[in-house]
C-alpha cells in the first residue's frame, strides 16, 4: 500500500465509514484488526494510522489494546473514542468512568485552534457514544476542545498524535469529514490518488499476471459482486474465465434468461447455464421447514456447481465475488452482505480440486463494487438492484416448494417490482418484493367463487439491513399493485401489505 491510512479495528459499527470516507477523499484506506501485529502494520508502509472505537473499556483486566511502540515510529496517530482512551491509557493519561456517559449529539467547543479542527466554528454538533472518559490528559497533551461532559479533543502537534472522543465519521457530526480530512491531508501528507479507474487497470493487469494463461471458473448468479467480479475477470483474461450459471428454478422472472443475455450475450461471456430446477424441486419436495429448506438450497447449489466444475479440464483457479465487507474480522463490522454470504457462499467448493482464489473485489466496499460494474459497462439496472437471498423464492414461497407455486409467485413479484420501476419508487425503498403464503380463502371472480392463494408484499426501507421500517407506500399504488397480482395472476385472489418493523419482525418471511 502507498500512500494510505490503516485504520485499527476494535469493534465500532461505524469502522466502515471511517474506510468510506477517506476511500471518498480519494485516497485509499484499509481496516485491519486491532491486534494485527505492529511490524505487519508497518509493513503496508501508512501515512497515517486511525484507532477506532469500540465497545469495551481500556480498564478492564484484559483490555483490547495496541503495542505502545506504535506511537514512536513518526507515523501519525488519530484516535477515536475507544481508540482516544487507548492512547491515553497507553501514554500516561487517565482514563476513568464517566459521570453518565453521552449518547448522541453533544455541544462541541473548541478550546484552542489547532491543525485538526481547522475551519471548524468554535461551538459545533459532534455525536458521541461512550461511558468512559480521559479525564487527565498524556504528558506532551494540550486539550483543544471539550463537550458537554467531558474532554473531547487532544493533541500533541510534535509527536503528530490527536484524539476525538466524539466519532467525526459520522454525518451527525456536523464538521466530521473536514476533520479527517485535516487529518488525512495536513497531517498525514496523503495525496490523493485513490480512483476506481485506476483500481480497474490496476487489477486488470493483476489478474493478467497471476492468472497468465490458466483458466478460472466462477460462480455467477446474477447478483451484483460475482457479475462485476466475472466482467472484470472476463476483460483481464477473456475466455479463459468459465463462468458457471446454476438456475435453481428459484430465481426471479426470466432472470436466468437476463443473466444469459446481459453476460453472454452483450459481454460475450463464457457461461455455462445449468438448468437444475428439477434437481431442486424434486429435494424441496414436501419440506416445510425454513433452515431445512435453506441447507437443501445451498447443498444441492454445491453439488450442482461442483459437478459442472468438474467437467472443465485443467483449471486452476476459483474466482469469487467476495468483497471487503465479508473479508474484514471484527464482527461488528460485517454488514448484511456478509450474513447474505454466509447463507449462500459457494464456500465449501470441491477441495480436492485445489484451486487457487482470486478475488479481484475483495477490497471494496459494496458502493465502490456498484461504482466499479457501472465503470464496466454493466447496466446500471443491475448493478442498483435490491438484495436478492442465495434461497431465492424457495424462502419466499411459503412452506413447501413446488413449481407451480413459484410461478405464481413470480408473476405476482414481476408486477410488484415492475410498478416500483414505472412509478420511480424503486430507488426509494431498500428491498421489496411478494411472498406467497401457503393460505388459501374465498374470493369471488364473476359470478364464480374461487378459492385461491394469498401474496404478501413487503417493501422495507433500511440502511443496514440489522433493522428496518416498512416503506409508506401511498395507498393508490398499493390499490394498483392488489388490482393487477390479483386480476393478472392466476392462482391469487388476495393481496395484504406487510406493515411489520425489525426487529421484531424480520424482513424475509422465512
Ligand atoms: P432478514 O429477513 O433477516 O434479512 O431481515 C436481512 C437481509 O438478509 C437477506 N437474507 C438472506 N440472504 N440467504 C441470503 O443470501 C438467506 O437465507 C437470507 N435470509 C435473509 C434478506 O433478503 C435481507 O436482505
Amino acid at each position: 500500500m502507498k500512500n494510505g491510512i490503516i485504520i485499527l479495528d476494535f469493534g465500532s459499527q461505524y469502522n466502515q465509514l471511517i474506510g468510506r470516507r477517506i476511500r471518498e477523499f480519494g485516497v485509499y484506506a484499509e481496516i485491519l484488526p486491532f491486534y494485527t501485529p505492529l511490524d505487519e502494520i508497518l509493513s503496508h508502509n501508512p501515512k497515517g494510522i486511525i484507532l477506532s472505537g469500540g465497545p469495551s473499556s481500556v480498564n478492564a483486566p484484559d483490555a483490547n489494546l495496541v503495542e505502545k511502540e506504535l506511537y514512536e515510529k513518526g507515523i501519525p496517530v488519530l484516535g477515536i473514542c475507544y481508540g482516544m482512551q487507548v492512547t491515553a491509557k497507553l501514554l500516561g493519561g487517565v482514563v476513568s468512568e464517566g459521570i453518565k456517559g453521552e449518547y448522541g449529539k453533544s455541544e462541541f467547543k473548541i478550546s484552542k485552534q489547532n491543525k485538526l479542527l481547522e475551519g471548524v466554528p468554535e461551538n459545533s454538533t459532534v455525536w458521541m457514544s461512550h461511558f468512559d472518559e480521559v479525564s487527565q490528559l498524556p504528558e506532551g497533551f494540550e486539550l483543544i476542545g471539550t463537550s458537554t461532559n467531558s474532554i473531547a479533543c487532544m493533541a500533541n502537534d510534535d509527536r503528530k498524535i490527536y484524539a476525538v472522543q466524539f466519532h467525526p465519521e459520522v454525518s451527525h457530526t456536523e464538521y466530521g469529514s473536514e476533520i479527517i480530512k485535516h487529518f488525512v491531508f495536513d497531517i498525514c501528507n496523503c495525496e490523493k490518488n485513490w480512483e476506481l479507474t485506476d483500481f480497474i487497470q490496476a487489477e486488470i493487469k493483476r489478474i493478467k499476471e497471476k492468472v497468465g494463461n490458466k483458466k478460472v471458473i466462477l460462480g455467477l448468479s446474477g447478483g451484483v459482486d460475482s457479475s462485476v467480479a466475472a466482467v472484470l475477470i472476463h476483460k483481464a483474461i477473456g475466455n479463459q474465465l468459465t463462468c458457471i450459471f446454476v438456475d435453481t428454478g428459484l430465481l426471479r422472472k426470466n432472470e436466468g434468461d437476463k443473466v444469459m443475455q446481459v453476460y453472454g450475450e452483450h459481454f460475450h461471456m463464457n457461461i455455462k447455464r445449468v438448468n437444475a430446477e428439477e434437481r431442486f424441486f424434486f429435494k424441496l419436495k414436501g419440506v416445510d421447514d425454513p433452515e431445512r429448506k435453506r441447507k437443501i438450497i445451498g447443498n444441492e447449489f454445491i453439488q450442482v456447481f461442483d459437478e459442472e466444475a468438474h467437467k472443465i479440464e485443467n483449471v486452476d483457479f476459483l474466482a469469487q465475488g467476495t468483497i471487503y465487507p465479508d473479508v474484514i474480522e471484527s464482527q461488528s463490522v460485517k454488514g448484511p452482505s456478509a450474513v447474505i454470504k454466509s447463507h449462500h457462499n459457494v464456500g465449501g467448493l470441491p477441495d480436492e480440486m485445489k484451486l487457487e482464489l482470486l478475488e479481484p473485489l475483495r477490497e471494496l466496499f459494496k458502493d465502490e463494487v456498484r461504482k466499479v460494474g457501472v465503470e464496466l459497462g454493466i447496466p446500471e439496472e443491475l448493478v442498483y438492484r435490491h438484495p436478492f437471498p442465495g434461497p431465492g423464492l424457495g424462502i419466499r414461497v411459503l412452506g413447501a416448494v413446488d413449481e407451480e407455486k413459484v410461478k405464481i409467485l413470480q408473476e405476482a413479484d414481476d408486477i410488484f417490482i415492475e410498478e416500483l420501476y414505472k412509478n420511480d419508487l424503486y430507488d426509494k425503498v431498500s428491498q421489496a418484493f411478494v411472498v406467497l403464503l401457503p393460505v388459501k380463502s374465498v374470493g369471488v371472480m364473476g359470478d364464480e367463487r374461487t378459492y385461491e392463494y394469498t401474496a404478501v408484499v413487503r417493501s422495507a426501507n433500511t440502511i443496514d439491513f440489522m433493522t428496518a421500517t416498512w416503506s409508506k407506500l401511498s395507498y393508490e399504488f398499493l390499490e394498483l399493485i392488489s388490482n393487477r397480482i390479483i386480476n393478472e395472476v392466476k392462482g391469487i385472489n388476495r393481496v395484504a401489505y406487510d406493515i411489520s418493523s425489525k426487529p421484531p419482525a424480520t424482513i424475509e418471511w422465512e
